[in-house]
């Protein structure tokens, strides 16, 4: 069977190109359940004197082969613990992505480190090594990696620029459980990595994160990093650096635990179906999926493809309106909401502590930093993209695009309609 991509678009009246509603994601079960009833019935919801965030953080660092798993109350906690437990004196600077959720900065900024954003690569939107080179000073004390929509990182580059100037790599995994860059976990080739489990992730438990290392004194100071620097495995409360209560509840570790039974599942179906996608959006002129290199393994937080603006013919914008209109939902925002993460209020108005500069003293932060970056919101579509979504699902949303590609292709030209097979 085919769909014909000629079809009028449903913004002009025409039938909707997801023909059959998405089913229902069901995300929580009976071992959610009898975990959190262990809890109540224990009757301790404190991780410390409890067993479900000890038996979690067990499970998580196994499963990642690090020797050491911290379990806190967010992802920006963790990035947060990551960059705290590597004790970087205030000033200095730290190089990220340009597009990055606001938990990649939170913590940087408490600490009263300088981020300096590096341009994006235009096929993936991950971090480009060569700008990452390009902005290092020095003032550089560590290169904080994201993995970009379940997509790895170039890790090679970065590890290699990590040696070369002897900067820690912190690799924030929070859309990227289960991705692989050369057969190796993203979380597993930085010095320290950071996960998290808010709504939105792979998996949840309403919020959480988790910190990986293999380094047993990282381990130690992320773990009085997390408990306002309280020494509670020596009994000892003398807190001797500024830390905050970045605990997690035994009922967040009871969800987390039952979670983990579920997320090697969920990242296999999640990349199946996305090359799924990626194979059938090869037939549609005018847009390209997220380019993932020879050995990655995309695990698909989102699902990216890049609009071709010289055969389209439209703003990303007005392609995102007519496919939600198609009943794909969609948006041409990014996870940033329409700018690189150097344009919010925050770094243009260097307000970060209303009322002074701190901590980006003289660094300003300026339109025009990162081109590729700040192009990427003119070219780009984001899909939310999930674990249950059937063939069918993915046909229709192939065939929404084909019809939307087609559309805005056809404004200047004439041309033969696309039309996707259906393989199923
Ligand atoms: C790349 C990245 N880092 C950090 C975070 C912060 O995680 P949380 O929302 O759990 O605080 C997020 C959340 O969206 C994220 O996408």
């Amino acid at each position: 069977m085919t769909f014909d991509c000629s079809e009028k678009l449903a913004l002009h009246g025409g039938p909707q190109a997801k023909r059959t509603p998405f089913s229902k994601r069901k995300r929580h079960g009976d071992l959610e359940k009898r975990y959190l009833a262990e809890v109540i019935d224990s009757d301790m919801l404190f991780f410390f004197s409890g067993t479900k965030v000890f038996e979690f953080q067990r499970r998580f660092a196994e499963m990642y082969d690090r020797k050491y798993c911290i379990a806190c109350s967010s992802g920006t906690a963790a990035v947060h613990i990551a960059l705290g437990a590597l004790q970087l004196p205030p000033g200095s600077e730290v190089i990220t992505s340009a597009i990055t959720d606001m938990g990649s900065l939170t913590g940087l900024l408490y600490q009263g480190l300088v981020p300096v954003f590096a341009d994006v690569d235009a096929d993936t939107l991950n971090m480009d090594p060569a700008a990452v080179r390009s902005c290092l000073t020095k003032k550089t004390r560590a290169i904080l990696v994201v993995h970009h929509s379940g997509l790895a990182a170039g890790m090679d580059s970065f590890l290699d620029i990590g040696r070369e100037f002897n900067l820690p790599i912190v690799e924030d995994c929070a859309q990227a459980y289960g991705c692989k860059c050369k057969g190796q976990l993203a979380g597993t080739m930085g010095v320290i990595s950071a996960f998290s489990l808010n709504h939105f992730k792979h998996i949840t438990c309403g919020s959480g994160g988790m910190v990986l290392t293999n380094d047993e004194r990282l381990r130690y100071l992320a773990s009085l990093f997390l408990d306002k620097c309280y020494q509670r495995e020596e009994k000892i409360r003398n807190p001797f650096f500024l830390a905050p209560n970045y605990q997690m509840t035994e009922l967040q570790g009871a969800v987390a635990l039952a979670q983990l039974e579920r997320v090697v599942e969920i990242v296999e179906s999640r990349n199946r179906l996305g090359r799924k996608l990626n194979q059938l959006l090869e037939q549609i002129p005018g847009v390209s999926p997220q380019i993932v290199p020879p050995d990655y393994q995309q695990s698909y937080f989102l699902y990216l493809f890049k609009l071709d603006l010289e055969k389209l013919h439209c703003a990303a914008r007005e392609f995102a309106e007519a496919l939600a209109s198609e009943g794909v939902p969609n948006e041409a925002h990014q996870i940033t909401g329409g700018r690189p993460t150097y344009l919010y209020d925050l770094f243009q108005k260097r307000s970060a502590f209303p009322g002074s500069n701190y901590p980006f003293g003289t660094r300003v932060y300026s339109r025009g930093d990162c081109p590729v970056a700040e192009a990427a919101f003119e070219r780009w579509i984001t899909m939310n993209f999930y674990e249950h979504y059937t063939d069918r699902d993915i046909e229709e949303i192939a065939f929404g695009i084909g019809k939307v590609a087609h559309h805005f292709a056809a404004r200047s030209a004439s041309k033969k309609p696309p039309s996707v097979e259906r393989t199923m």
